[in-house]
Formats: structure tokens, sequence, C-alpha cells
């Protein structure tokens, strides 16, 4: 079939769904929707069989929807309506929600049901619910209304709120008014969901040291307290602000724009305050050993089962800034000192990584020389890895990477996916070489040809066609926690097997052997030297496409690279 994908952005769930379809052949296109008259002319000059919205906050033109079936994804179960369904369900604790196809008609979200299929509501921000069960759960649904469609014997229910299983209802958009926290008042239970239900986007609009911000994240904290409202301790750039009865953490804040002040982003919470702001408030810090065992906020957790370690790791939205790479390094570096056979890395959930922070490298007084430190803070963390040659590291991906992230991953001897990952294993879209010693890990697992060809095409790849191509080694199927218990088994058996010692030292003449053919720091080198005129250089789009991304600036037209 001919599917045309509307969206409004790009987005993990679109790409998700775009990799998928065309995994069952079909011929799928993407177009951004970005304004009623260039989605007809591209509506007519693609001619799709069928058009389908896996995020789409804008309404299709009556025109479309009347001559072409045009099937809306909506993150909500049965008969809900409107357009903040996740932040309802996590504002009122839902323990089971779902996403429905619908057939798009004039009244939005009421159109008849081609498919609707429930996921367990995780304890996560919605930004994270949305890339996990949310997208897990959609991509069933598009999967199944869209067989349905192919069989033109299948009739769509229509949306009858007498029916038993129709149990959603319209809901109006989730103002701030909803959001608003009362410090003096809320446990943190409330507190929390309010946080989670405005998180990644747009937070929950608050008041801190007489200005107004916009708070990220939502956290819970064991063991500090104090004075309800107050900050009472920052850690790794977050700080923690005392309930009524507990405290919370907020990774990130971004100020409220002034009518005529500049656009604002989100950046770590300590740095958008400032020391002082924060003077008094004590730093307290939790090793990654420790916080394995704590309810507490951290980045970094680090525990052993048997021989096997595991360093997980879990930075906003995947970005990885200068500091987050060094205390990443240095957890990796203790991690290693263990006497464990075997490392897994990555998060428990969500994104494994995104490479460099743009947020932050935008914020800072000199965004070239911060790129070029972040770039050589990741490029440190990759050769760690790439020469641990005492013990077989993995790769564990529970959710997407992209550009730099994506090149961490393949610095471990193994690569293990969850199948719904998608992999984005390039740099061009940020209008950058990329580092990370790519050069050198890309081509020696998919070849120089097809390492040319993933940068250069700049498309996103699933979990399956990056097993196919040699980026992943292992893919299984199932939820973030499925996966997890299956790398623990996985992990643990690698290190009970009698050909480990073999396979060690094995990794050890390989290493030994490409670093006589090209040492690693020739391709640092190399790769430096590219990002140096990228980040330096004059005419170089870099810093524009850097700025439009962090201000979420919506292209004119959709990319040439999606075009089918
Ligand atoms: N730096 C800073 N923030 C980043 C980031 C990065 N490298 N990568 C992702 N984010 C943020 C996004 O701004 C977004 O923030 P929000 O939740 O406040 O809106 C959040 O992480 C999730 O990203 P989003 O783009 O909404 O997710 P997606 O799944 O739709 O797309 C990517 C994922 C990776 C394709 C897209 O985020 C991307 O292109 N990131 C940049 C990758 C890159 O070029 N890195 C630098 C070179 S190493």
């Amino acid at each position: 079939m001919r599917i045309l994908l509307v969206a409004s952005a790009f987005n993990s769930l679109t790409q998700r769904v775009h990799t998928e379809l065309r995994e069952h052949g079909h011929r799928v296109g993407v177009e951004l929707a970005l304004g009623d008259d260039l989605l007809r002319a591209r509506v007519s000059h693609f001619q799709p069989d069928l058009i389908l919205a896996p995020m789409l906050t804008s309404a299709i033109p009556e025109d479309i929807w009347t001559r072409y079936p045009v099937l809306i994804v909506h993150p909500g179960p049965k008969g809900d309506r409107g357009p903040s369904s996740l932040d309802w369900a996590i504002r009122e604790g839902a323990t089971e929600w779902g996403v429905t196809v619908l057939q798009a008609v004039a009244e939005m979200d009421a159109g008849p049901i081609w498919a609707s299929e429930p996921f367990p509501v995780a304890v996560c921000g919605k930004s994270e619910l949305y890339r996990n069960e949310v997208a897990d759960a959609a991509l069933r649904a598009v999967l199944l209304a869209v067989e349905r469609f192919a069989d033109s014997g299948f009739m769509p229910e229509p949306l009858d709120y007498s029916r038993p299983d129709v149990r959603g209802q319209l809901r109006p958009y989730h103002a701030q008014e909803y959001r608003r926290i009362d410090w003096s008042a809320d446990d943190t239970a409330t507190v929390l969901r309010r946080l989670r239900a405005a998180d990644s986007q747009p937070g929950v609009l608050d008041e801190l040291f007489g200005r107004q911000y916009f708070l990220h994240g939502g956290h819970n904290e064991d063991r500090l307290r104090g004075f309800p409202g107050s900050v009472i301790a920052t850690r790794d750039g977050a700080i923690c602000r005392a309930t009524v009865d507990g405290a919370v953490w907020l990774p990130q804040l971004r100020p409220r724009r002034t009518p005529d002040g500049p656009a604002t982003f989100k950046r770590p919470a300590v740095d958008e305050l400032g020391p002082e702001l924060l003077a008094g408030v004590p730093e307290v810090p939790v090793t990654p050993f420790e916080a394995a065992t704590r309810d507490t906020w951290s980045e970094l957790r680090y525990r052993e089962h048997g021989e096997v370690g595991y360093l997980e790791f879990a930075f906003a939205g995947g970005a990885m800034s200068t500091d987050q790479c060094r205390r990443l390094l240095a957890a990796y570096r203790q991690a290693a000192q263990r006497p464990v056979a075997v490392l897994v890395l990555g998060p428990p959930r969500d994104f494994f990584s995104n490479g460099i922070h743009l947020n932050v490298i935008e914020a800072a007084d000199d965004p070239a020389e911060e790129s070029w430190h972040n770039i050589n803070a990741m490029n440190d963390l990759v050769e760690a890895i790439l020469t641990t040659t005492d013990k077989l590291v993995i790769s564990a991906l529970a959710g997407n990477a992209a550009a730099g992230g994506v090149m961490l991953a393949l610095a471990a001897d193994e690569v293990w996916c969850r199948e719904s990952v998608v992999l984005n294993p390039h740099y061009r879209l940020m209008g950058l070489h990329g580092s990370e010693y790519w050069t050198y890990t890309l081509p020696r697992r998919v070849g120089t040809e097809m390492a040319d060809r993933l940068t250069r095409e700049t498309l996103p790849v699933g979990a399956r066609r990056a097993a196919a191509l040699g980026l992943a080694d292992r893919v299984v199927p199932g939820s973030a926690e499925e996966f997890r218990a299956w790398v623990r088994g996985q992990a643990e058996a690698l290190a009970a097997a009698p050909e480990l010692a073999d396979r060690l030292v094995a990794k050890k003449q390989r290493r030994a052997a490409d670093e006589a053919a090209k040492p690693l720091s020739a391709y640092r080198d190399y790769e430096l030297a590219q990002m140096r005129q990228n980040f330096y250089g004059e005419n170089e789009p870099y810093h524009r496409l850097r700025r439009n991304f962090v201000h979420k600036v919506r292209p004119q037209v959709t990319p040439t690279h999606l075009l089918a």
C-alpha cells in the first residue's frame, strides 16, 4: 500500500511507525503538518491509499478526509477525546490506559474506531510513557488498523458511549490552572503526579526565588526533608524541593518567557538558578552504588548480580553534557575495576543516549567551545569502553538512541536491543561530521558502504533492521521490564559460559591488532579535525541547526530526506 504519514513532527512514534510499515513492505511517505495547502499538494502528488497520522496536533482539512481514508492515532482509550489525554491519565493516577486508531471526521477524535489497544501506565513522566508503553500500544493498534483496512470487509466501530467498553470521555485542554502545585498543602504523591503529567512538556509553572519557572522532571527523595516549597539540596545539576511530607527532585527548569524577552528553553536547574540564588544550599551527592538501593534521584546507578555489573545511566532527553559525560566516565572507570566478567551499560528504560547536550551548549557563553568540551568528554567515555579488554561490555538498549548516542552503544562488544528501539545512526541533520570514534566502530560493524549510506540517508533504523545490518547483535520483543529481565538472564549466561575466557583473549588480540593497523588516536584526531571545522568554521550550519532544535523551530517544508 502507499501510506502517507502526516505528523506534526517526525518524532519517535512517527519514526517507529515509519520503520515498521516499511518493513511490512509498504511504500511510506512522510509529510509534516506545516500548512493545509502544502498537505493538499503532497497528497495529490503522493496519491496515498491510506493517510495515517501517528502524532498530529492540528486538524486535517475536510477536503482531504472526505476524499481519502485518514486514520488518526489518539493516545487514549475508546471514547477518550481531547488534546491532553495522557496528562489527565497521569494526573488522575490511571493504572491502565489505551491507544485508539480512529477515522478522521468533522468532530475531533469522534470518528469510527479501527483499533484500540490497552497499556499499563508506568510511573514516569508523560514523554517517557509516550516513548515506551504508548508507542508499543500505538504500534500494535496501527498494524491492526492497517491490516483491517487492507481487508475490505472490515467495518470500523462507530463511537457509541452506550457500549460497555467505551469508557473514555471528552476532556478539556490541560491548562496550567490544573497543574498548579500548592507546596503548603499538596503531599509528595500529588506533587509528583502533577510534575509527571507535565513532563517533558509544558512543565509546571511555579515560582522560585521570586521568579517564574516551568518545573521539569519529578522524582521522589527518600531522606531529605525541609520547609515545604524550599530548595533544600542540589545534586548533579538538579534541585531538591521539600514538600509537606517529603521532597522531590527537579532536574531542569525553563524560565517563563517575558512579553518582550528572548525565547527560553530547558536547562539543568542549578545552571539556571546560578550560585547566588543557591548560596547555602548543600550539594548532596549519592554514589551510583548507593543510588541503586535507594528511592532518590540519580542519573547513575550501579549494581551487581553475580559476575555481572550493571551501570545504569538515565539522562533527560538522552542528552549528555560535558559534566554528565565526565560523571558517567568516572562511574564507568569504577565499574571497570570491579571483579566482574561482564559489564552491562544502559538505562532501565527510555532513551539510551542522544549524544552531546545541545541545550547546555546553546546556553554556554561560547557554544563552540562548549561543543568542543562536550565532544571530547564523550570521546573520553567511548575510548574507555573501547579499551576495556578484561571484560565483555554490553550495551543494552531498552529505548532509542541517536547520533553520538548510537556510536556510544557501538563502543561495546555487543549491542542488545529491545525490538521497539529506533536508532538514528547519523549526525548530518545537526550539521556535524560526528565523532565518538564512529569512523572506527560503524564500518567495523556494517561495512564502509553501509556506514556511508546510513550517515548520508539520515533515516531511522528499526531494531530488527539494525540486527540484519550488524548494528545490533541481539533483538527481543517485549516491554522495558521484560527486556531488563531478559538482559539479566543473557548477561549471566555469558558470564558463566566456558568460552568467556577465550572470548576475552580474542578481544584483547583484536584490539591490539586494530591498534597496530590504525591507532584509536588517529580516528579521534581525524574526526575532531572535522568537528573543529563544524564548531569554529565560517558558514557551517551547525550553530543555526542547533539553535533551531533547542528552540523547537519548525521547518518551512518537509525535509527532502523524508519524501519517499
Ligand atoms: N541535546 C539536548 N536535548 C535533546 C537532545 C540533545 N542531543 N536530544 C534530544 N533532546 C531532547 C529534545 O529536545 C526533547 O526535549 P523535550 O522533551 O523538552 O521536548 C527530548 O529530548 C526528546 O527528544 P525529541 O526530539 O522530542 O524525541 P524524538 O524521539 O521525537 O526524537 C531524536 C529523538 C534523537 C531523533 C531527536 O531528539 C534528535 O534529533 N536529537 C538530536 C540528536 C543530535 O543531533 N545530537 C547531537 C549530535 S551527537
